[in-house]
């Protein structure tokens, strides 16, 4: 397949919040490819409902957004990078609103930014935007304002297929474009490409999130750390022609209750904190009930709250649930548990750097340690900002052209036969192997299943469905090899026969 080069100064790959952030940072010192899988405006991020936690209201501390996240991280997470965090976070949200983003507020004069309550935060700190549309949001702004950098260019449509490496160095990446094999050389690559929920059947996450950035870097050699911490967000809407739509966990931060099929509350039987305990344990208490009562759901339930205030306090999942006949203002909407995000990913420093050089990572592909063995809920769009914005400031700093003008051939390119087939049992076995409750048998059956596809990483393809089976192949070995290797039960990573 013929290549044709492209040179920037530097690229950056995926357009969520991390990506935008880092590219906004790099626009003053060079040229900078933001390359999309899809259209710009398309980004895991643009799907964040519930909000984005920062220690910035009258009642809150920075050092309590710390000691939440370290204690919901069940005492994995890296402290220093915690610290990062909470600390950048409230001057990254007011540069933010300086930008133009419009956060929900309260008062008669709109004068104080509106926090909410989620799981596991003892003071109420997630701002939100448009009631439950806070990603949208995000994405708005920061998109608008990489539309006036003249050196920020887009770059959709651009699937990457592997970094390119040059003596032990990152100098950007094989991307396809519109049928076309382009190299990208820069000086400086940064991935922020997002998640990995189509690795599982169930999913909160849009039909992009194929772990290309984890399964990429791992290939040119990145470390990757934690792979075995998948969170599973406890309530998506469960409905035989519904996607997994996520019922963001604000509904339960406002007062929403959950109720199995027997019309009973059963949250208090599993936690003293009930609806607002910490996710994994709510997910796991939905299992045990689906499984105690035979059901395929358990409800969420809003109806003891005013209709007017559920439908303007939430109006995308409001209008959304009204989609699929669910008046959740009036009626318990059927949800279930489903993976939402990977706190394990490409291990990087405090500022985004990676242990290959050229290479630096932000956001949800990454592991930098702050979210340990479990995320604090609405922690994510922070780190994508507060990390972003540091790789970009690391990746300025390595401008460094490779001086490579020709680069190897991409050999051989392949066909996968049933490749549709082979995706679908793949997130199958995903999720009922290495999902919610896992045990020695469980994973290693998984892991003997994905052995057998193990020759599909042998080989380079060129069409977007074929790239993304072979890095959800890759990252489902790596979340199956690190779930075994973790014996233990802690955080999201819960076995049976755990041997603590
Ligand atoms: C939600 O809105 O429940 C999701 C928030 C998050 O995952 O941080």
């Amino acid at each position: 397949m013929p290549i044709e080069i492209e040179r920037v100064d530097f690229l950056v790959i995926g357009g969520g919040v991390a990506g935008l952030r880092a590219a906004i940072e790099l626009a003053p010192h060079g040229d900078v490819l933001v390359a999309t899988k899809d259209v710009p405006t398309e980004s895991t991020t643009r799907h964040a409902q519930g909000g984005i936690a920062v220690a910035l209201s009258d009642e809150d501390e920075v050092g309590i957004h710390y000691e939440d996240t370290i204690k919901a991280g069940a005492g994995l997470s890296d402290e220093a990078a915690v610290r990062v965090l909470v600390e950048e976070g409230p001057e990254r949200i007011q540069e933010l609103i300086d930008w133009g983003a419009e956060f929900d507020r309260d008062g008669a004069d709109a004068s104080k930014l509106s926090f909410t309550l989620e799981a596991a935060h003892s003071r109420k700190r997630v701002l939100h935007a448009h009631g439950d549309s806070t990603g949208r949001e995000l994405v708005r702004v920061l998109l608008k304002k990489v539309q006036g950098l003249p050196s920020v260019r887009r770059y959709p449509s651009a699937v990457v297929v592997d970094l390119i490496m040059h003596e032990g160095r990152c100098v950007g990446a094989y991307v396809i474009q519109h049928g076309v094999l382009r190299a990208v050389l820069a000086s400086a690559t940064v991935l922020a490409t997002g998640g990995a929920g189509q690795v599982y059947a169930v999913t909160t996450n849009p039909i992009g999130a194929t772990a290309d950035g984890i399964a990429v870097a791992a290939r040119a050699g990145a470390v990757t750390h934690h792979m075995e911490f998948v969170q599973f967000h406890p309530t998506s809407l469960q409905h035989p022609w519904a996607p997994h739509f996520l019922l963001s966990e604000a509904m339960r931060g406002e007062g929403a209750l959950l109720i199995n099929v027997c019309g009973e509350r059963f949250m208090e039987r599993y936690h003293p904190k009930g609806e607002l305990a910490p996710r994994d344990i709510v997910s796991r208490a939905i299992s045990a009930e689906l499984h105690r009562t035979e059901a395929q759901h358990v409800f969420l339930d809003l109806t003891h709250m005013d209709p007017a205030f559920v439908q303007k306090r939430f109006p995308n999942i409001y209008s959304t649930c009204l989609g699929f006949d669910f008046d959740i203002s009036r009626e318990p909407v059927p949800v279930s548990p489903a993976m939402h995000y990977i706190m394990g990913g490409v291990r990087t420093d405090k500022d985004g750097a990676t242990n290959l050089d050229g290479l630096l990572a932000a956001g949800e592909c990454t592991n930098t340690g702050i979210h340990g063995a479990n995320r604090l809920a609405s922690n994510s769009l922070l780190e994508g900002l507060v990390y972003g914005a540091r790789a970009g400031a690391t990746a300025a700093g390595q401008a460094m052209h490779s001086g490579l003008n020709k680069v190897e051939p991409l050999a051989p390119v392949r066909t996968i036969p049933a490749h549709d087939e082979i995706r679908g049992a793949l997130r199958r076995l995903m999720w009922e192997r290495v999902g919610i409750i896992r045990c020695e048998k469980s994973l290693t059956e998984a892991r003997e299943e994905l052995s057998r596809w193990e020759f599909i990483l042998e080989a380079h393809y060129q069409t977007r469905r074929e790239l993304e089976l072979k890095n959800m192949i890759q990252v489902g070995i790596l979340i199956t090899d690190a779930a075994l290797a973790r014996r233990e039960s802690v955080g999201a990573h819960f076995r049976t026969d755990s041997e603590a």
